[in-house]
């Protein structure tokens, strides 16, 4: 493994959508080259452009990440449909192509085909193991998949899931390009279905369900839950540390409250599938809210929400003992 071999500060990214674009501005921000591949000449203009107007937008409201003007940082981009131009020099390359597990698996051959033997491939999957992306890569040590949640340049974390086969020294370079950047990386040490992130959120969603769908209480009401109450505190701790504070630290929490967790727990119901006519009276009573068409304006609230929160974050942050 030759991955301490110098590369440049250059990313190579596979896919200029959504998350490929966020990608090139947050390796921008920390002075990485970044070099956008589509296959689609379009989308990469269209790519570029967005870009441009992102950093300018973020420079006028005070929100650019960096030391970097938007003009500097936009200079460090770069779009291509040459893959090989992509995959040149990169320390790493992320790959940003739809969720489609044929498509990856293609578009991850042809990188392999190409890319040198030093350089990390990761994937931004949501869904895919990292073993069903790259079993057939000539490179396949170097594989991993760092999984953002949307909008990355926001909500910082990253979960770093290793295939059987990654070599762990990939595994710890990657977790410290993202610390580097200034995302927040977590580190699995083997891969799940659905990660972290998601195994977390089905477990949350599968008990909203039920409390629902038995008419324990209504849509709007068990979204307060966590909008008004959990939420607030996760925004700040994590599951543990909030029950380490709630009590005299956790051993005395496990005294405290182990059988209630037990008793509560055995009163959950066998898993849901989410089908039938619950879910058109879930949406109906969301869409009251959100109308679909409106879905739009409320995710930009939401994305103002998190620009805001993660702005008390850093100042916060200061302050913890
Ligand atoms: N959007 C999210 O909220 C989110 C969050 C976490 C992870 N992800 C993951 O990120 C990945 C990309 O999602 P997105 O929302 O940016 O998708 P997107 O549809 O916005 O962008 C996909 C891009 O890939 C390009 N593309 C298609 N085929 C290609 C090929 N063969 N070679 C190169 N480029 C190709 C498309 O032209 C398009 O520009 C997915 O794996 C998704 O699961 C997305
Ligand atoms: C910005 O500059 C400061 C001081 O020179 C440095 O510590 C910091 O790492 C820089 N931040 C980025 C993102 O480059
Ligand atoms: C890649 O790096 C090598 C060694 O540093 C350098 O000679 C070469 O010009 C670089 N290629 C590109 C395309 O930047
Ligand atoms: C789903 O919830 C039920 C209880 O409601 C539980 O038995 C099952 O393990 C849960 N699954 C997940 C993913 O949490
Ligand atoms: C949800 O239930 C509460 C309590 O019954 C009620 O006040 C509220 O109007 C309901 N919300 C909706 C959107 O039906």
């Amino acid at each position: 493994m030759s991955i301490t071999v110098k590369t440049e500060k250059k990313i190579g990214i596979v896919g200029s959508g959504l998350i490929g674009r966020s990608w090139a501005m947050i390796f921008a921000a920390s002075g990485y080259k970044a070099c956008l591949y589509d296959i689609e000449p379009k989308q990469i203009e269209g790519a570029l452009a967005d870009v441009k107007t992102q950093l300018k937008t973020l420079e006028a409201d005070g929100l650019l990440r960096g030391n970097l003007s938007a003009d500097q940082q936009f200079s460090l981009i770069e779009g291509t449909t040459n893959l090989q131009e992509a995959v040149k020099n990169a320390s790493i390359i992320q790959e940003c192509v739809p969720e489609r597990l044929e498509l990856k698996r293609k578009v991850w051959k042809q990188v392999d085909d190409v890319v040198s033997p030093n350089t990390i491939l990761s994937s931004s999957t949501s869904t895919f193991l990292p073993s069903s992306l790259s079993d057939h890569l000539t490179n396949k040590k170097n594989f991993i998949v760092s999984h953002p949640v949307n909008p990355p340049y926001y909500v910082p974390v990253i979960e770093v899931v290793p295939a059987p086969w990654t070599d762990p020294e990939v595994a710890k370079k990657t977790r410290a390009i993202w610390e580097e950047v200034g995302q927040t990386p977590v580190s699995l040490t083997k891969e799940v279905p659905g990660f972290i992130i998601n195994r977390l959120q089905y477990a949350i969603l599968n008990e909203t369900w039920h409390l629902v769908t038995e008419g324990v209480l209504n849509v709007s009401d068990i979204d307060k839950i966590m909008s008004e109450g959990l939420g607030m505190r996760y925004a700040f701790l994590g599951m543990l540390e909030t029950t380490h504070l709630n009590d005299h630290g956790f051993v005395n929490y496990c005294k405290s409250y182990a059988d209630t967790i037990y008793a509560v727990s055995k009163d959950f119901k066998p898993t849901p599938k989410f089908e039938g006519p619950h879910v058109l009276e879930i949406a109906k009573q969301l869409e009251k809210d959100v109308p679909l068409d409106k879905l739009q304006e409320r995710r930009n609230w939401r994305d103002k929400c998190l620009t805001k929160l993660s702005q008390l974050k850093k100042q916060m942050n200061k302050l913890k003992i």
